[in-house]
């Protein structure tokens, strides 16, 4: 059997197609009218990069136009990566412009940007062709994360980037209108894997948790779980000053649901936790080093978690919120950095929808791998999760764009795609207005 991230779903396509007028069942809802684009690693044809994480990014992208899926495009990120074969990586430090733009797609002040941790973000045009790396006017020093946060009242998009050397986090922000206005190193962590972090609406929330890196380690990923290094979670006021860090019982987290201020004043942070177990047999698979099962290779294995953490004290408490495996946390993003009701994620063939008012979870059967669950508010919406979750599912007979009702989880609509979409990372949807 093959590595895994080579194989069955994980398995790159061979090109870049494109198809029109998608066949459909259900009602799409005419308001859905824009595009959704999701990034993910696809090696070419005959690469093995080494690491599920260091293939290079192919955005798949589906047209919805009032009621009817237009198009669906696939493209690469032509990044210099992807193009000159560049190492991102070298004995000379970084090279910021060679990243893979594997993980996210994102939309900010009408510019639509790949991302990936390690690089600067690459521009695309909304028909998926690359203009080029984004260094917003040489404002930009260092990479940028994947998951930006954007403040749903301000309109400003935080942003951190994290080095393999000093140093090592610097927090910048972009203004509403794109331009890069503030740039300032957080003094703490050190080179740890920092794939997200959170904002409240006063503070910044980081995790220095124990997935370090140490270029001697062999490995196009040269990260692994080390529990020596301790972990902490720090929180740095929006408007400047000191970061406060707090031990905690340490772990590993790839993605942030939400953070807020309760009304105490303390900062409350869901996220989606591994523990150093999970974390270790999740990596050995997507590093290729251990089976992950082939076909049926399964990455929901962390849990929902909240830590809540008390500036006036000191005190932190953890509590796991369920005991299912899940993966990629989305919300509806006009509660980001506010207490937020509802969290999407999504488990092994399944969207879980978790509603932190009651404590009740519901699922959404979908038959076959899903992906993450992107949520569109409805037009004119009342409540939090009135609205629809888009995400692509992929089974033995190929993938679809499932729409679903985010109130009750309903089915609504199934878009069928002219091909497999490999396992991948986030998307965004872009609407037209
Ligand atoms: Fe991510």
């Amino acid at each position: 059997m093959g590595k895994a991230y080579l194989t069955g779903d994980f398995a790159a396509v061979p090109d870049e197609i494109e198809a029109h007028d998608l066949p459909l069942t259900g009602t799409l809802p005419p308001e859905l009218t824009g595009r959704y684009f999701r990034n993910g690693p696809n090696p070419k044809p005959g690469d093995d990069p080494g690491h599920w994480f260091a293939g290079d990014g192919m955005i798949h992208g589906i047209r919805l136009h009032e009621g009817r899926a237009e198009w669906y495009r696939n493209r690469w990120v032509r990044t210099r990566h992807f193009t000159e074969n560049a190492p991102f990586l070298s004995e000379s430090g970084l090279d910021l412009t060679a990243g893979t733009a594997n993980t996210h797609v994102i939309r900010h002040d009408d510019r639509i940007f790949a991302l990936v941790e390690a690089a600067y973000p690459y521009e695309l045009t909304p028909e998926l062709d690359t203009i080029g790396p984004c260094d917003f006017g040489g404002k930009l020093t260092t990479a940028m994360t994947a998951h930006p946060k954007l403040d749903p009242i301000t309109g400003e998009l935080h942003l951190f980037g994290y080095g393999y050397f000093p140093p090592f986090l610097t927090y910048h922000r972009l203004s509403a209108d794109g331009e890069l206005v503030e740039s300032r190193e957080i003094e703490g962590p050190g080179p740890t894997l920092m794939h997200d972090f959170a904002i409240t609406e006063r503070h910044l929330v980081w995790l220095d948790l124990p997935v370090t890196l140490d270029l001697d380690r062999d490995s196009a990923m040269p990260f692994a779980y080390d529990e020596s290094y301790g972990a902490r979670i720090g929180i740095t006021p929006r408007a400047g000053g000191e970061t406060r860090w707090f031990e905690v019982d340490p772990c590993a987290v790839f993605h942030v649901g939400n953070a807020w201020e309760d009304e105490q004043g303390r900062v409350v942070l869901n996220a989606v936790r591994y523990t150093g177990e999970t974390f270790t047999g999740l990596w050995e698979g997507i590093s290729g080093r251990a089976d992950l099962a082939g076909a049926a290779a399964e990455i929901s294995v962390a849990n929902p978690y909240r830590w809540t953490l008390d500036p006036t004290t000191g005190a932190v408490t953890e509590e796991l919120l369920d005991d299912r495996g899940v993966e990629f946390p989305t919300l509806n993003e006009t509660r980001v950095g506010r207490e937020n009701r509802f969290l999407y994620t999504v488990g092994v063939e399944q969207i879980v929808k978790y509603d932190h008012l009651t404590g009740s979870a519901a699922s959404l059967a979908t038959g076959g791998r899903t992906g993450e669950a992107v949520f569109v508010p409805a037009e004119g919406a009342i409540s939090e999760d009135d609205g629809w979750l888009l995400s692509i599912v992929t089974a033995s007979r190929g993938s679809r764009l499932l729409v679903a009702d985010a109130r009750d989880l309903k089915e609504v609509a199934s878009v069928t795609l002219p091909r497999r979409v490999p396992a991948g990372f986030h998307g965004s949807w872009l609407p037209d207005h």
